[in-house]
């Protein structure tokens, strides 16, 4: 049994080396720098242009990646790029990723996907008129690890799930400058770091139906918030995430018949461990792209969608990046 766990792969076909999209990149800051290395160093996709308020910063952006074109955001919708991978600051999501759709492109826009239900159901529903692609950049939902766990819970392993436990914290010291803390950036913790656990709550126990939340403001923007979640079928999650401290970042799923515990970080997995009656066994991730290498995977995932005619991610659908705008939308007028 041991053996046959840990050997268990993805039964989705993500393929790292997808037939290659040209890329356009909206916003070349932090995470759009981890992105294009990754895409580079672990995939088949290449980067088209880069675009930024700032000519200079694009500029800067495509020649340390080796992108063409570099300019204003305008340069996303030229007829040589396929696809735009929003990493802007979150109130840019949607307004960017409207631009791109109506330009005929797929859009990867990253998470939180808008700053609102109703505005993420805008941009899906423009996706969906226009007959492109648009994800969620969900990027946990891609890799191996939550995969595979996702399999072993189809296939029953825990029984029934009845029970899900996720916490994300990343201190932000009092008085920090920078976006997680400026309102007019979108800041707090809800549309950052909460996203992660609230999405795991999802994964495990379903789209929520029913939310009691607290939390606590810093400022103008919520700090902290600790939810309880009812889920499909009545199954309950247990989230937290803070910007006030830093956590482990615990993960876990509890059904009838046992638990999975994620291990290393819920944000960052190294793969699993599975407790049963008959004892516990561990999955561990043998093709890991350590840190944020593991972006390489929704990518190449969006591509192979792209490649066969796929306009809604699978494993991360428009409907559940909805309900997870719809549970933000929640816990943030609680807080
Ligand atoms: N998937 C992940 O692991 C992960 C990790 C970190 C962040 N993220 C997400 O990625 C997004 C960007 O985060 P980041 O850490 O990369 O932020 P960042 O380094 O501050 O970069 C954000 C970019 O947004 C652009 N921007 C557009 N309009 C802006 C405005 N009005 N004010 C400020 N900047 C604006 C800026 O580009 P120009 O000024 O050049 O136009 C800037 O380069 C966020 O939505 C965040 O949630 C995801």
């Amino acid at each position: 049994m041991s053996a046959r766990l840990a050997d268990l792969l993805p039964d989705d076909d993500i393929r790292l080396d997808a037939p290659p999209l040209r890329w356009g990149i909206a916003g070349p800051g932090v995470i759009a720098a981890d992105f294009a290395t990754t895409l580079l160093a672990n995939t088949a996709q290449r980067l088209a242009a880069v675009g930024s308020r700032s000519p200079e910063r694009a500029a800067a952006f495509a020649a340390r990646f080796d992108a063409p074109v570099a300019g204003g955001y305008d340069v996303l919708t030229r007829d040589d790029v396929d696809v735009v991978y929003v990493a802007t600051v979150h109130p840019a999501h949607a307004p960017l990723a409207l631009a791109a759709i109506e330009a005929g492109k797929h859009v990867l826009v990253e998470k939180p996907f808008a700053t609102s239900a109703a505005e993420a159901q805008r941009v899906a529903d423009a996706a969906r008129a226009a007959g492109v692609l648009a994800m969620e950049a969900m990027w946990t939902r891609y890799v191996p690890t939550y995969r595979v766990l996702d399999r072993v819970l189809r296939d029953g392993a825990l029984g029934t799930v009845t029970t899900a436990v996720a916490s994300v914290g990343w201190g932000v010291p009092r008085g920090a400058a920078g976006r997680l803390t400026d309102p007019a950036t979108g800041g707090g913790v809800t549309l950052d770091m909460g996203v992660y656990p609230l999405w795991f709550a999802q994964f495990a126990t379903g789209r929520a139906t029913r939310i009691a939340a607290f939390g606590r403001r810093r400022g103008e923007v919520d700090e902290e918030f600790a939810a309880a979640i009812e889920g499909g079928g009545g199954r309950l999650a247990t989230v937290g995430s803070t910007m006030a401290a830093t956590t482990e970042g615990h993960a876990e799923i509890a059904g009838t018949e046992g638990r999975a515990v994620v291990a290393g970080h819920l944000v960052f997995p190294l793969g699993f461990d599975l407790t049963t009656r008959s004892g516990t066994e561990a999955w561990r991730d043998e093709r890991l792209l350590p840190g944020r290498g593991g972006l390489a995977w929704q990518a190449a995932a969006l591509a192979g969608y792209v490649a066969d005619g796929v306009h809604d991610s699978p494993l991360h659908p428009l409907a559940d990046t909805i309900a997870l705008a719809t549970a933000m939308d929640t816990i943030r007028a609680a807080i």
